[in-house]
């Protein structure tokens, strides 16, 4: 009885809401088509303590919060939604599934700090128009979402703060994208090694579980890079002497790893550098002073608590103008050193990186000498 009830209630509001649409008059079919999918969505939000939703009604689609409308590629005279910002309305559902996927003209999705989770569609791949993608700062989970592999019209990713897991397939390092932020969330995944070349000129790794060693092509795979950020992972082995190919660096933070060995003099090359954060590692040995004396724009060099033993002049003066911290190493006329004794249990340990006899080599052009050293072997 009840239940004949609720299906006839139900009818009638199904067939009120299809009045409704079609009493709605759309400046383009396009937008007609959009509607019910973000009337649809918006049933799903679970909150919305800025009340943006409250705007979305009617057929002014690109009149409502977040939403901005634009000629599609396809046809200069027609009208589309083309992008959303829902960032900082901190919104809640439990998808997005259903709505991202089902927007065909949009170029753009932002959706920085809201709280959706889920896991993201794999239907986006047919999103042909979708060149950037922030979901960052909302509680994703699940494995790296691999339908945006092979979307090469996008060049914008940002997952970071959030609570993707597992690896990062490789082959997201090789497509068109420019911009990959996927910090702050619990990927593990060893670096790409067999890296050629990338388009990507900003990428942040930090806060992740990435393992393993700074592969060796790496650098020079990813020699646009103005931010090289790995802090906080737990990356092991040397630093190859390659990390000279970051010649656009403008912050180079491995800081928070396990990485160990001497410094490369090809440090020196990142003649852009202002911050260089290597603390809380395992490096030992001196400081070199053609780093100290070459890298004028260094504001912030941190080489605290790992186990370096020298430091020269140039090194000096950069820890009295407040540029260098050494606090918490082995280098016993300083202050706030670490102990004799813990200094000796770590050098008595044995200590091999590979390639060291390159270790004092140059990638780049020697600072101090106008010849141009050649490539590598
Ligand atoms: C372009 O869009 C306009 C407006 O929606 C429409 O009238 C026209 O038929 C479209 N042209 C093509 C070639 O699809
Ligand atoms: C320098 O960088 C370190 C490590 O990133 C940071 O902890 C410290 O606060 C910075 N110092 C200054 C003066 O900015």
């Amino acid at each position: 009885m009840s239940s004949i009830f609720a299906k006839l209630l139900f009818s009638t509001l199904c067939m009120l809401f299809l009045l409704k649409t079609h009493s709605l008059v759309f400046a383009d079919q396009r937008l007609a088509i959009v509607y019910p999918v973000i009337q649809n969505f918006k049933s799903m939000i679970t909150s919305d303590p800025l009340g943006v939703t409250k705007s979305w009604i009617g057929s002014d689609i690109c009149n409502y919060k977040g939403f901005y409308c634009d000629n599609p590629p396809d046809n200069n005279s027609a009208i589309a939604l083309a992008s959303i910002d829902f960032n900082g309305f901190h919104l809640s559902a439990s998808t997005l599934d259903g709505f991202i996927d089902k927007l065909p003209d949009i170029a753009l999705f932002h959706a920085n700090s809201n709280n959706f989770i889920g896991t993201i569609t794999s239907q986006i791949t047919k999103l042909p128009y979708l060149y950037e993608l922030d979901l960052s700062n909302n509680r994703f989970s699940g494995p790296f979402p691999i339908a945006v592999l092979g979307m090469n019209t996008l060049t914008f990713l940002d997952i970071r703060f959030n609570f993707f897991s597992g690896g990062v397939p490789q082959q997201i390092f090789t497509q068109n994208l420019e911009i990959l932020f996927i910090n702050n969330n619990l990927l593990t995944q060893k670096l790409p090694e067999n890296l050629a070349s990338s388009s990507i000129f900003l990428l942040t790794l930090a806060n992740n579980k990435f393992v393993g060693p700074i592969p060796r092509n790496l650098p020079k795979a990813l020699s646009s890079l103005t931010e090289v950020v790995l802090l906080n992972n737990e990356l092991t082995g040397c630093l190859p002497h390659e990390i000279g190919y970051f010649q656009e660096a403008v912050v180079f933070d491995v800081g928070n790893n396990q990485l160990t060995g001497p410094l490369p003099f090809s440090l020196s090359c990142l003649e852009k550098v202002e911050v260089v954060n290597l603390a809380g590692n395992m490096f030992y040995g001196i400081v070199p002073e053609i780093v100290c004396a070459g890298l004028v724009n260094l504001v912030n060099f941190s080489l605290s608590d790992n186990y370096f033993t020298h430091v020269g002049p140039f090194c000096r003066m950069l820890i009295q103008r407040g540029v260098l911290d050494v606090g918490k190493n082995c280098i016993h006329d300083l202050p706030f050193q670490r102990s004799v004794m813990e200094c000796a249990d770590f050098f008595a340990k044995p200590k091999i990186c590979p390639f060291m006899w390159f270790h004092s080599f140059f990638p780049c052009k020697f600072p101090f000498q106008n010849s141009q050293v050649s490539s590598i072997p």
